[in-house]
């Protein structure tokens, strides 16, 4: 072992040992994630019921067969309900592998959450005996539903066999015309959910808006295509009609000023600025709790950027979600987020609120980020850069992470990886600098 630690290469022999080691494994998962399963086998609690979404000890891999990359190892954090929370970090450490993990997106069967848990408070239909979503009657002053005609597709009232129009009660329906559902709580740990669970979360409660909308929104299809194919999947009972008036409706919340004309454009006849409104409110289609964000700006220019952090703090308020905003500028996050949670090579290594990490950063780390930040009063000619690079994500150090870069190093460094330590309700830092017993 200690002679392959010193190579730089892998034998034949080794990798094949390694592909076998990682097919046992990734069976096993792959064979978890599509069990038949009992809703009680994912359901779980919160800590706190004043989150959405609990993240505790999560671990997502790749398994190649160079080894096990450990992009996301053993991270724990929240989400309060109707906060932003920022997740910083450079390139590589593990941002993206969160947000795939917690839509269950992960590229398989390589990648995989191989352990921990990510517990949603989800809001659903309340389904009948047969799992049907039982449907919200509009009733008279007496309690008694009230009856409406029952048209066909196209809109003429269905006759019964007599030839007398049919009646059904009156479904109630939302602001934008969309039909109401008895709904309910609870809380699914998603790293438990077999993946055909997933179509109750992704894009319905839990929406994500990607950085380049050109590759996410479908060419062939035009706009109003996409975005009605949202309500037809997510509501049941919508008609065409449901379905275009809910999308004009999302398009204008969106800011788009001729809704009409984009809802018939193909994504190529739009500008980027304007694909990646499209995209927002797709996202909003669904009637998300929780929008995860992860670069939604970074393929626009400034002005497009700052009206598109405009648009997304504006609706988080009028939906009264949540939002997960991962990016690696820290301008975005100072102007948008409540929390911040810092990674570097796969952890946190920092957690708190916006103005703890901004005003009293304490990880060496965070605070070289903060120190290569441009800012327009600084008078040197040359940008402050952390140096030295991550450590190989296949063969990761025990020691702390950071050590080969850090400047203020400590003896307890050159022993284990450093424990999260508290120092205010809402502060976290995994850093010996800051462990008493160990700097004492
Ligand atoms: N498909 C994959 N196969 C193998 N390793 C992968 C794969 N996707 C990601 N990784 C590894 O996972 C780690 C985390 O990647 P991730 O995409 O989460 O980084 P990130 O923080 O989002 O970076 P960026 O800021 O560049 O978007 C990286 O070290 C990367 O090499
Ligand atoms: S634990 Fe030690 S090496 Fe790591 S960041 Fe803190 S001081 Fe630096
Ligand atoms: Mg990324």
């Amino acid at each position: 072992m200690a002679e392959k630690k010193n190579r730089h290469y892998l034998t034949g022999k080794e990798v094949k040992a390694i592909a076998k080691e990682n097919n046992k494994i990734i069976r096993a998962l792959e064979k978890k994630k599509k069990r038949k399963a009992q809703e009680s086998e994912f359901l779980s609690e919160l800590k706190d019921p004043a989150n959405i979404l609990e993240v505790e000890d999560l671990h997502s891999y790749f398994f190649t067969d160079q080894g096990v990359v450990k992009a996301v190892n053993g991270v724990s954090f929240e989400i309060p309900q109707g906060a932003t929370v920022g997740v910083v970090g450079e390139s590589g450490c593990g941002k993206s592998v969160t947000s795939m993990s917690i839509m269950q997106l992960l590229q398989g069967p390589y990648g995989q959450i191989f352990s921990g848990s990510i517990r949603f408070k989800s809001y659903d239909f309340k389904r009948d005996e047969k799992g049907e979503p039982i449907p919200i009657y509009e009733t008279d002053e007496a309690g008694e539903p009230i009856m409406e005609p029952v048209l066909d597709k196209k809109g003429n009232p269905k006759l019964d066999k007599g030839g007398a129009p049919m009646t059904a009660p009156k479904q109630k329906r939302d602001q934008y015309g969309t039909r109401l559902f008895e709904m309910e709580e609870k809380v699914f740990d998603i790293a438990q959910m077999p993946v055909k669970e997933m179509h109750r979360l992704r894009g319905r409660q839990i929406a994500m808006i990607f950085q380049e909308p050109m590759t996410s929104l479908n060419p062939v299809f035009t706009i109003g295509n996409q975005l009605d194919e949202v309500t037809f999947l997510h509501f049941p009972g919508s008609t065409k009609e449901d379905a275009k008036r809910r999308s004009i409706e999302m398009l204008n919340l969106v800011g788009i000023a001729m809704p009409e004309r984009v809802y018939k454009s193909y994504p190529h006849e739009l500008s980027g600025g304007m694909r990646q409104r499209v995209m927002i409110s797709m996202a909003l289609a669904g009637d998300p709790r929780l929008i995860i964000a992860d670069e939604p700006t970074t393929a626009l220019d400034v002005t497009i950027q700052a009206q598109i952090l405009d648009l997304l703090r504006d609706l988080k308020t009028r939906i009264n979600g949540s939002i997960l905003l991962i990016t690696h500028d820290l301008g975005i996050i100072a102007e948008m987020a409540d929390y911040v949670v810092v990674m570097y090579a796969g952890r946190i290594i920092e957690k708190g609120t916006a103005s703890e990490i901004f005003h009293h950063p304490m990880h060496p780390y965070t605070i070289g980020l903060q120190k290569s930040k441009p800012t327009m009063d600084s008078d040197s000619n040359t940008l402050f850069n952390i140096p030295g690079n991550v450590p190989n994500p296949i063969d990761m150090p025990d020691y702390c992470y950071f050590r080969e870069r850090c400047t203020g190093c400590v003896k307890a460094c050159f022993g284990d990886y450093p424990a999260m330590v508290q120092v205010s309700p809402t502060h976290f830092v995994a850093c010996h600098l800051y462990d008493k017993e160990k700097t004492e």
